[in-house]
């Protein structure tokens, strides 16, 4: 097998749920036993839209790092590192921005989506950093020689960003970077508490993975139901309701059946397959909340964790930096 690398990262802006889980974190605990995996905490990311809380970023590099031990990345296995620590990120952002048109980063669907839902901070007009975090994204990828990247279908548009500007640098400075894939996840997105298509942080219709057993029973109390079911008789429909979709997530396949059949045929009460999900989300994230205690009272080894993580991408991405300056004439002395 080609020795393939594969990079993932995640903006340090909150906790991550159960959707991160099964959209992508699930995937990467699979992928480092096949492949040099560097896994970034894009904290210089999470500034373009952050850039007034930085309390907020710092906070949350913390809380991601424990969230992806406690899922089960392996750092003997996988190089988990902070993305403002290789300043090599930084230096290929800006020779990068003359690879790209103001255009065309405007033109970027996902991002194109996120300024519009970020008025507030933003008001009429976008800054420089987060317009061109497309850019710094293509850095974090072709640093490491990434040529493979898992994520979700919202950054299909930044992998082929970074597929242009790869093009474009390689055809004028000659053939030194890899043209990354995307790798998109066969799992889809998970549906929020609230039906809402798209569980997140700021929708507030998530479930953390940090979650204690009282949060997550509240929160599938909460969960949205069959509006029409008034009584524990009436026949209900499981195709419109919260507590089924996460059913098939956490219960067995033949609870799960059995949870549809009797829901439907009105034999069975929402409160009662409420209690039933919540104490197998319980069950399903024991371990995960284990570990995660096992790291938190240990917190300088999760620094030792970061450091080494952090050491051993900067060599990676410093032999990158040798040859991009090299082909770009700036191999001055050094
Ligand atoms: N943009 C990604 C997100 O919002 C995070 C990210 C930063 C990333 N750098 C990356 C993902 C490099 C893949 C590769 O989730």
């Amino acid at each position: 097998m080609e020795n393939k690398v594969i990079l993932t990262g995640d903006r340090p802006t909150g906790r991550l749920h159960i959707g991160h889980y099964f959209g992508s974190l699930i995937n990467r605990v699979k992928l480092q036993n096949e492949y040099e995996t560097y896994v970034e905490i894009a904290d210089v990311q999470a500034l373009t839209d952050n850039f007034n809380n930085p309390e907020k970023v710092r906070k949350n590099v913390r809380q991601v790092v424990l969230d992806y031990l406690s899922v089960g990345i392996d750092p003997s296995k996988a190089t988990i590192f902070i993305q403002s620590l290789i300043p090599e990120i930084a230096e290929l952002t800006v020779f990068y921005s003359n690879l790209v048109t103001i255009a065309r980063l405007e033109r970027n669907p996902t991002v194109k989506t996120e300024i519009a839902q970020k008025k507030e901070l933003f008001g009429e007009s976008v800054t420089y950093g987060f317009l061109g975090y497309p850019v710094s994204q293509a850095a974090d990828i072709t640093a490491f020689g990434a040529s493979l990247i898992p994520v979700g279908e919202d950054q299909l548009p930044l992998i082929e960003q970074c597929r242009e500007i790869v093009r474009k640098f390689n055809n004028i400075y000659g053939d030194v970077l890899i043209e990354p894939e995307a790798f998109l996840s066969s799992s889809k997105r998970v549906k929020g508490l609230d039906g809402n298509d798209k569980m997140g942080k700021s929708l507030g219709n998530a479930i953390y993975l940090s979650d204690s057993e009282e949060e997550i029973t509240k929160k599938v109390m909460s969960a949205v139901t069959d509006p029409n079911r008034i009584t524990k008789d009436t026949k209900g429909n499981p195709e419109v309701c919260m507590v089924a979709y996460y059913h098939n997530l956490f219960t067995g396949k033949d609870e799960y059946e059995k949870v549809l059949e009797e829901c439907r045929n009105g034999e069975r009460g929402c409160v009662a397959c409420k209690k039933e999900l919540s104490s197998n989300i319980i069950e399903f994230l024991r371990p995960m909340r284990e570990k995660r205690r096992y790291y938190e009272e240990r917190p300088e080894e999760v620094d030792r964790i970061l450091i080494e993580g952090t050491e051993k991408a900067r060599i990676k991405a410093k032999e990158t930096m040798q040859k991009v300056k090299k082909a770009m004439k700036l191999d001055y002395y050094l």
